[in-house]
């Protein structure tokens, strides 16, 4: 994890690009490399961030619900699929399922997840695949032509703008037999408990958003001082969405493989969007990419959702 690594040039054009507009932005998308990927799975385990055990409390209520809509032999692919926890929900009660197509931008850390899986379900077709979600998708070539169960769990959704969003949701219709969309999104509630998910005590969730700096210096030859910044979460009430940002501490500079950039005190690097869910809000964007909301399966307490979505005619 610490020896140097091949300058990453993806990584180097974003992230000029991101930080030459006058709100400096990163894609969230680098938070996940094996680091970023283990604090995501340390996040899910705190007590303030309730995401998590509210979807698998959801999907493990919910799952004899989903049967229906899943052809025998179909394959389970899912768009961020991390640590494939919740994932074993559905492999565990969907005996219809003949495969499991993992895609994950998180390259190394899909394949020790998916190498597990293998070994766990041993009758499954077990296929990862390293991709970018928002980039097209091409199947191999046995798989094209299964039917599919997409599953787009954890609110992944929502860290999207909408059009964004509604753009993958239209693009994961177009699949070659596609039979549903299983979706869990986080429903907009009370500003406090969102700025407590994203702001724990124990500074898990500064030190992900801080890992994209230390990517950075990594494989970008970036010259950070994580010191210098300060993480900071903040609820967008028009926009519905917690916003997480890195924040200078003081006056600075730093280069990105050679070009330099200043920030005065206070300044802000956006890194990420966590956009919250109403119902009305996914049945309109289920409608604009093609889709009919067939089931929507909340907690008691309404603090999430997942939905299955299935093709419109
Ligand atoms: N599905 C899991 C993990 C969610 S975390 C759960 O619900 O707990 C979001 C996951 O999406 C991470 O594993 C991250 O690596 C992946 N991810 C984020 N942006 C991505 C992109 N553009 N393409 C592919 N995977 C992406
Ligand atoms: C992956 N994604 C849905 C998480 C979220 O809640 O937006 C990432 C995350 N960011 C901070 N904490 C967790």
């Amino acid at each position: 994890m610490n020896k140097p690594i091949r300058k990453n040039a993806a990584l180097i054009a974003s992230a000029q690009a991101g930080l030459s507009q006058p709100q400096k932005t990163l894609d969230p998308k680098w938070f996940y490399d094996d680091v970023g990927s283990a604090l995501f799975e340390q996040i899910t385990a705190l007590p303030e961030y309730y995401p998590t055990r509210t979807e698998v409390q959801i999907l493990t209520d919910g799952v004899a619900g989903l049967a229906r809509a899943v052809p025998e032999g179909a394959v389970l692919v899912e768009l961020g699929s991390g640590a494939s926890t919740k994932t074993r929900i559905l492999l565990d009660h969907l005996p219809t399922l003949s495969g499991y197509m993992p895609l994950d931008i998180s390259a190394a850390f899909l394949a020790d997840i998916a190498a597990g899986l293998a070994a766990e379900y041993p009758t499954l077709d077990i296929t990862p695949m390293a991709a970018d979600f928002m980039a097209p998708l091409v199947f191999p070539e046995t798989i094209a032509k299964m039917p599919k169960l997409a599953f787009f769990p954890g609110s992944t959704l929502g860290n999207l703008e909408a059009e964004a969003a509604i753009d993958l949701m239209a693009r994961v219709r177009d699949w070659p037999q596609v039979a549903g969309f299983v979706i869990g999104v986080d429903l907009v509630k009370t500003p406090d408990r969102l700025i407590a998910a994203y702001d724990d005590a124990q500074g898990v969730t500064a030190a992900f958003n801080m890992n994209i700096l230390h990517r950075l210096n990594r494989e970008a030859a970036a010259t950070f001082d994580p010191a210098q910044f300060r993480h900071v979460a903040r609820w967008d009430a028009d926009a519905e969405r917690v916003e997480m940002h890195l924040m200078a501490r003081e006056d600075i500079a730093f280069a990105v493989d050679g070009t330099v950039f200043h920030m005065t005190q206070g300044q802000s690097i956006h890194t990420e969007n966590s956009h919250k869910y109403t119902r009305a809000k996914l049945d309109a964007m289920a409608a604009m990419s093609g889709w009919s909301v067939a089931q929507w399966f909340t907690d008691p307490n309404a603090d999430f959702a997942v939905t299955l979505l299935v093709p419109n005619a």
